[in-house]
């Protein structure tokens, strides 16, 4: 399933790792079992994911102890374990031993990851990080800005993979801003060649979108606008892409009319 970042050509697309936090969002606002991350996992792979992605995070908001011990008792795909390099986290993915670990910055207050992990200041804790999950045959990405200093401390830090923060770049595109899009775009290009160059495998993620989750009535995006994920994902140097937020939305749009349909057919048989 997976291939080294030298195998990756113009012409493959890059694997996608279909993050399903956002489920577990929407199941603990009412505190029951459903819907199921774990259910919706076992569907992303039916659908074509490559990987799962999954962020159990200090406070618990989304994904939770259980649901990593169901994913992995499961699913069938590589599981992309994200989480803070804490020492509590790092035991917990040391018992998991998921195929893939992507260690993030991670700051209580936050709704999402804003930043990349600041490597170069505590570089011998992640080189520390990055030795004890590889030895357990973990294979670990650090989640850093397009910033040179970050890239090739991951590179000292023994990561074999970076995950670059496209966060910026997906702001400026749900902004309909020209200028910061294109710096963003090259300043990507240019960290994406950076850490090729260093050997490492280059993935990228966070707040990419489609042209169809535009609001109705936004000002500055259009239909036939090129999503953020197509400009991502043209990169050749991308071998992963991991999405989550606007690929769940994206799911209530796509299969709204089906379960509506379900609803009623539910209620009309029902009264039969
Ligand atoms: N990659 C990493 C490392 C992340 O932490 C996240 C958010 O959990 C994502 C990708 C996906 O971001 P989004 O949910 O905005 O698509």
């Amino acid at each position: 399933m997976t291939f080294s970042g030298s195998q990756l050509t113009a012409f493959e697309a890059p694997l996608l790792g279909v993050n399903i936090d956002h489920v577990a969002t929407v199941r603990n606002a009412r505190g029951g079992r459903f819907p199921d991350p774990v259910a919706a996992a076992l569907l992303a792979v039916e659908a074509g994911a490559d990987i799962i992605t999954f962020h159990l995070r200090e406070d618990r908001r989304h994904i939770r102890d259980e649901d990593v011990q169901r994913l992995k008792a499961h699913v069938r795909v590589p599981l992309n374990f994200e989480a803070a390099v804490t020492d509590e986290m790092l035991d917990i993915i040391e018992r998991t031993a998921p195929e893939h670990v992507c260690l993030v910055p991670e700051r209580r207050e936050e709704v999402t990851t804003e930043g990349g992990l600041e490597v170069a200041g505590q570089l011998s804790r992640l080189t520390e990080a990055c030795a004890r999950l590889s030895a357990k045959g973990s294979r670990v990405s650090l989640f850093i800005g397009a910033d040179p200093v970050q890239i090739e401390a991951a590179a000292r830090a023994g990561a074999p993979c970076v995950e670059l923060h496209t966060g910026a770049l997906a702001n400026a595109w749900w902004d309909g801003d020209q200028t910061a899009l294109q710096h963003e775009l090259a300043r990507l290009k240019e960290g994406l060649r950076f850490a090729r160059s260093l050997g490492l495998r280059t993935h990228a993620g966070h707040g990419l979108a489609l042209s169809t989750n535009l609001p109705i009535d936004d000002p500055h995006l259009r239909l036939d606008t090129v999503s953020s994920t197509a400009l991502v994902a043209a990169l050749p140097d991308v071998a992963e892409l991991h999405i989550g937020h606007a690929l769940i939305g994206q799911s209530m749009f796509v299969g709204m009319r089906q379960a509506i349909a379900d609803f009623k057919a539910e209620a009309i048989r029902a009264r039969r």
